[in-house]
């Protein structure tokens, strides 16, 4: 029986919680906006996935003391980036509460006037569907409006507390590698 079945509360403590679930390798993507009067803004997270096809929906889960997301929330859209393995280097500077964290970062406007950080792997630009309060965090769905694969570098994967580029493929893999 799960700690949430008992009522009585979890049997372990957040630091339990995050070592087990960072064995659950996950991608490393900027979500970024630009509000028409303000600059850019955007954070590195680690729970941007697909939600559905018909019609094309995505998500990610920000924290409640995120500064991005109400920039985000404001502006009603974003753009997922999905970083390359070679930048570790930009994820770390986009995962700080920093006003300026897009100084040393080059980007273009996504066709949604999103920024599209330069050198990442692929992009997916959204309107916001849904805004969802969950526990401490926000479940934010995007409508799709496009999405482009950049780059045929691998992803950059946080696993383990660590960044890699772990993929190696153990079985045959078609070439689906689209749009390059
Ligand atoms: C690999 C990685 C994954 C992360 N995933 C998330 C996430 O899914 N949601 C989130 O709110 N923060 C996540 N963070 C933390 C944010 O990037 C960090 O708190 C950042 O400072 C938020 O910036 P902001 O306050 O300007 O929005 C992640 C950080 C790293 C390094």
């Amino acid at each position: 029986m799960g700690p949430t079945m008992t009522g009585i509360g979890p049997a372990f403590d957040g630091r339990h919680f995050r070592d087990v679930l960072g064995n659950l390798p996950t991608a490393v993507v900027a979500v970024t906006t630009a509000g028409p009067d303000d600059g850019p803004a955007g954070m590195v997270v680690g729970t941007f996935t697909s939600v559905s096809l018909d019609p094309p929906l995505v998500s990610f889960l920000a924290d409640r003391s995120s500064q991005t997301l109400p920039r985000i929330r404001a502006a009603g859209r974003y753009c997922a980036n999905v970083l390359a393995a070679d930048q570790e280097a930009v994820c770390r500077r986009m995962a700080v509460r920093d006003p300026g964290k897009f100084d040393t970062v080059p980007w273009t406007p996504s066709p949604l006037g999103n920024p599209v950080l330069e050198g990442i792997v692929a992009w997916v630009d959204c309107m916001i569907e849904k805004v969802v309060e969950l526990g401490d965090h926000y479940l934010v769905v995007g409508r799709v409006h496009d999405l482009r694969v950049e780059s045929p570098k691998t992803p950059l994967l946080f696993f383990r507390g660590g960044y890699g580029d772990y993929f190696s493929a153990t079985s045959l893999v078609l070439d689906r590698l689209v749009g390059w």
